[in-house]
């Protein structure tokens, strides 16, 4: 089951376990706001939310949103877009990076006839499925397994993954929350080009992400940027803005292989969703791919 240097590809950054311990503070922000479930819960989220919480409060009251704002929007987004392709047909979920993330519990008790793959790098999804187990959640169509998105071959493939668990001939929804950004532009676009590989051989297919633009003003723009390279140093990654619009992210997906690309703005959801409202123009944006 373990992934060797060789199988990531050249020049690829080799290990980003270091990102892994802040699944533990969004699951507390799950937890936090009615979303999840106490199975999921650990110390550590806790005390890392008792430890945000000054700096979040602060910069709700200077900037009228936080990370608590996007994450609230990107996560009840992205479970909207589910439903709509739930709606459709689909019945295979593959949650990339699943962390702490208490959606599949969630999809599972709503439709018990999907079925529910989560993933993540082996000793968080090792995590995960222990945690699954004692609530009895595990089995036949709701899985855990392995995965790890710089690996190019080998079990913990992206490729692998879906082969090894999916009807191959039925779309999927494929899900990335909180991942995609701790990596440079070009190295996430090498995942995204193979997952779009992989989306034209199963049509109908579905994928869920987010962004973070970059904002244009001035100030905001330095302070994001050094907070960006703080999380980067914290969690060995390289964390980017990829965008600085929605055109040049809707561009980027339809270049690197996604054929039909809608990039969702929150302020779209205000009124419909219960997602919190942003003063300014959201950050976030919650990218849907299909094939
Ligand atoms: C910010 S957390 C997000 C967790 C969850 N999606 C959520 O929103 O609560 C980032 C997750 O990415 C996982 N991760 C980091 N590198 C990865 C990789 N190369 N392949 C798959 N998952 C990875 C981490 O282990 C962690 O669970």
């Amino acid at each position: 089951m373990s992934t060797t240097p060789s199988d990531k590809g050249p020049g690829k950054q080799a290990d980003s376990s270091g990102i892994s311990f802040t699944a533990l503070y969004t699951g507390a922000v799950w937890h936090r706001y009615g979303l999840s479930d106490d199975v999921l819960t650990t110390s550590q989220g806790r005390w890392l939310y008792h430890l945000m919480t000054p700096f979040e409060a602060g910069s709700k009251a200077l900037i009228g949103g936080n990370i608590r704002t996007f994450l609230l929007q990107r996560h009840l987004i992205i479970d909207h877009l589910i439903e709509q392709a739930l709606e459709r047909g689909i019945t295979q979920v593959l949650e990339i990076a699943c962390g702490m993330s208490p959606r599949g519990i969630r999809l599972r008790d709503r439709h018990p006839l999907i079925h529910m793959v989560e993933a993540d790098l082996p000793d968080m999804a090792t995590r995960k499925a222990a945690r699954l187990l004692v609530s009895g959640r595990l089995g036949d169509r709701h899985q855990v397994v392995p995965m790890d998105i710089l690996a190019e071959s080998g079990n913990q493939s992206l490729e692998a993954v879906v082969s090894g668990v999916f009807d191959n001939n039925e779309p999927m929804i494929v899900i990335t929350e909180g991942l995609t950004s701790y990596f440079s532009l070009p190295v996430i676009s090498g995942f995204w080009k193979r997952l779009a590989v992989l989306m034209q051989q199963l049509p109908g297919s579905v994928y869920l992400s987010e962004s973070y633009l970059m904002p244009q003003q001035p100030f905001l723009r330095g302070t994001l940027k050094s907070l960006g390279g703080l999380l980067g140093t914290v969690t060995r990654s390289d964390v980017s803005f990829h965008f600085n619009n929605d055109q040049q992210a809707r561009d980027h997906f339809l270049a690197t292989g996604f054929p039909s690309v809608r990039v969702w703005n929150p302020t779209e959801f205000y009124g419909h969703l219960p997602i919190p409202e942003s003063r300014r123009d959201p950050m976030v944006r919650v990218i849907e791919a299909r094939s």
